[in-house]
């Protein structure tokens, strides 16, 4: 799959994101290292703090799918204008738990809402000196 074809899905599930506080919808795409893609997005609730990432949402559905061992890529797209959605810092680190699991340093591919712009990241660039695992 190319990486247009990812942030395709990415945009895809941003459709469908549940997000009537922030209006500001979030997909996420992650294909696994065999090919396989799963997708989520943001889910936002009337108790605020309770809201749920894009990338999160993938994350669950990529290990219940093939296993956060097999993260390959991931591609997220939010918002409407040509600012570049990367990931919070929280699902930074969520992402950091595949890639250690991996042992990969995870491809992320982020792109505007408005296709306009895309930026492609390493987790290791988006998180340095990240706590995982391994420090435990
Ligand atoms: N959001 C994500 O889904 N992923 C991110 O990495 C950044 C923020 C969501 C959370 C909230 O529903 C909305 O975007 C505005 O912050």
């Amino acid at each position: 799959m190319t990486d247009e074809q990812l942030l395709g899905q990415a945009r895809a599930a941003a459709a469908k994101a549940y997000a009537p506080y922030s209006n500001f919808q979030v997909g996420c795409a992650i294909e696994s290292v065999d090919g396989e893609v799963v997708t989520g997005a943001n889910m936002e609730n009337a108790c605020y703090r309770l809201g749920l990432c894009a990338e999160q949402s993938a994350l669950t559905a990529a290990q219940h799918q093939f296993g956060l061992d097999k993260v390959a890529r991931i591609a997220v797209v939010g918002g409407t204008d040509a600012t570049v959605c990367t990931p919070c810092g929280g699902c930074r680190q969520a992402i950091l738990e595949a890639a250690h699991l991996s042992g990969r340093d995870v491809e992320i591919i982020c792109s505007s809402g408005d296709g306009s712009a895309v930026e492609r990241h390493r987790i290791g660039e988006l998180i340095p000196f990240g706590f995982g695992p391994q420090n435990l």
